[in-house]
């Protein structure tokens, strides 16, 4: 059994747990500590450092981050301080927790662990993972493969960027009934299932939880839509299984 510490770097808090990659189970109770005012990296790195403390752990660990992560550094900060654009996060996290960090953007981290272990465990075809959160992140599975970075938060819809409109911040900031939301997002993915044809949508991030406020108000024409199913584990389980991932690649 191979346990990877996974961490995930949300825009409340720090989450972590070690997990067990052949199953997706976290072998330890989950740790949160609220995420730093403003995000900066310095203060994020010693969350980081502290939450391998924590843990006692010995071996690789896989962070997620709310923006591109391309070649270990960070090139986007939507939800986060600027600073961490085009910084080498991954160098960062490495000196901060002693050992070998890979890092990932977190829909993207959700998505592969949806895909594997979720609501889309066993799917073929293209499988689409939304979060919708502070922002909304996107991860695109195509037969199990992730291709990374898709950023569709970021379509432009309605004169903006999708997720100033249709993510649950902006549920939050416009005051919207779960109708009214339903309708922006209902319009996002129309937009984004004649872009992609899915086979299958998976809506994550914060509404995942209140799915059942939701689900029958989103249907698409022609792909099926469920909630994510591991909701806020998904990020730490996704963390924890692209670090094996490279572990893996690694020549011997
Ligand atoms: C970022 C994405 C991220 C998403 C969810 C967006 O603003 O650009 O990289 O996945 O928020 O955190």
């Amino acid at each position: 059994m191979s346990v990877i510490l996974g961490i995930d770097i949300g825009g409340s808090g720090i989450k972590g747990a070690p997990v067990d990659t052949a199953t997706g189970k976290l072998v330890a109770e989950r740790h949160r500590i609220p995420t730093p005012e403003g995000a900066r990296p310095d203060d994020v790195q010693a969350v980081v450092a502290q939450l391998v403390q924590h843990f006692g752990h010995t071996g690789p660990v896989g962070v997620t981050f709310p923006g591109i992560v391309q070649h270990g550094k960070t090139l986007s900060a939507a939800n986060v301080d600027k600073g961490w654009i085009g910084l080498d996060a991954d160098a960062l996290f490495t000196r901060a927790a002693g050992r070998d960090v890979t890092l990932i953007n977190d829909a993207d981290a959700a998505g592969l662990a949806e895909a594997r272990f979720g609501a889309g465990a066993g799917v073929r075809g293209t499988v689409l993972v939304l979060t919708f959160g502070t922002g909304i992140g996107s991860a695109l599975i195509h037969d199990g493969v992730l291709v990374p970075n898709t950023e569709f938060g970021h379509l432009w819809l309605r004169d903006k960027h999708a997720e100033t409109w249709a993510s649950d911040r902006a549920r939050e900031r416009d005051d919207l009934n779960w109708k009214q939301w339903a309708k922006r997002a209902g319009a996002y993915l129309e937009h984004l299932e004649l872009l992609l044809s899915p086979d299958l949508f998976i809506i994550g991030g914060g509404v995942s939880k209140k799915a059942d406020k939701w689900q029958d108000l989103l249907v698409p024409a022609r792909s099926k839509l469920v909630p994510a199913a591991l909701q806020n584990e998904a990020g730490i389980v996704g963390a924890a299984m692209i670090a094996e991932h490279r572990l893996s690649a690694q020549p011997a």
